[in-house]
């Protein structure tokens, strides 16, 4: 038994799709969740920058004495795995578990969107071809879409959402990809214009999904599943009244009054 939180960070709103999957599966755990909104968007940053950040965002949830951590951003996840694996509580990024999940399909050829910068990496690329070299891969970086869903803009009935989609996808289409791994903790959001845009032929795989139950099932098997736990707490770097009424839309429930601010470190 472990009383302690749990930390789950991103560079904003989107890692709650990870934080409601975890509380789904393992509802008796609190969260600490730290949404780095003041330096959001990552996926367009330089991977020196991405390292630094990292670290600073595990110092912070380490900071308010968590027992694990997922780190919710597959921009981290897939450009500092050697920050998340030097830390010395378990860390479960998003990249992994997504992977995973992707390759036990019976898929032929697959399609991974996520950040420009996670893209560029090839970490999720090379990840997929370790696992299943018969698998084709399409990727796709997908800057459009974190600054239009930190917005709260992601409805299918929205031009701009579904242009962005098209802008960036078509390709990926056009190659008749049979799933796609959602490879960036934001676009669960956006899952309905995608399935509008894909069709009902095409799986989606979520990176927050898989890496709730990744780092519940690890809770589980190590005995660490928490038994009186405290309350939920939740901290960004950007206007705490934006992530109150946003986080809403994003986690399915009501965190008025429970988001402190904590000003944004510098990055260089
Ligand atoms: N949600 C993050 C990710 O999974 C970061 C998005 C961003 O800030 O660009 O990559």
């Amino acid at each position: 038994m472990d009383n302690r939180p749990v930390g789950i960070f991103d560079s904003g709103l989107g890692g709650l799709t990870a934080a409601a999957e975890f509380k789904k599966l393992m509802p008796r755990e609190s969260i600490v969740y730290f949404g780095d909104t003041g330096r959001m968007p990552y996926g367009v940053r330089p991977v020196s920058e991405i390292k630094i950040i990292a670290q600073q965002n595990l110092d912070f949830v380490r900071s308010r004495g968590v027992k694990a951590v997922i780190a919710a951003c597959g921009t981290i996840s897939s450009t500092a795995d050697d920050i998340l694996a030097a830390c010395a509580l378990p860390v479960c990024g998003v990249l992994k578990p997504g992977v995973k999940a992707l390759c036990g399909g019976q898929y032929k050829t697959v399609g991974v969107i996520a950040t420009a910068t996670s893209i560029n990496s090839g970490a999720y690329q090379r990840e997929i071809n370790a696992l299943r070299p018969d698998m084709g891969v399409i990727a796709a970086g997908c800057p459009k879409f974190v600054p239009l869903i930190e917005q709260g803009r992601y409805s299918p009935e929205d031009e701009e959402v579904m242009a962005a989609i098209e802008e960036h996808l078509a390709p990926m289409k056009a190659r008749g990809v049979q799933a796609v791994l959602l490879g960036c903790t934001h676009y669960g959001l956006i899952g309905a214009a995608l399935r509008k845009f894909f069709g009902p032929e095409v799986d989606f795989i979520s990176a927050s999904q898989t890496a709730a139950a990744e780092m519940a099932a690890y809770i589980q098997e190590n005995a660490l599943a928490a038994q009186n736990p405290g309350e939920d707490s939740y901290y960004t770097s950007g206007s705490a009244r934006e992530f109150e009424l946003l986080g809403k839309l994003f986690l399915g429930r009501d965190i008025s009054g429970l988001v402190d601010f904590v000003p944004p470190a510098p990055v260089r």
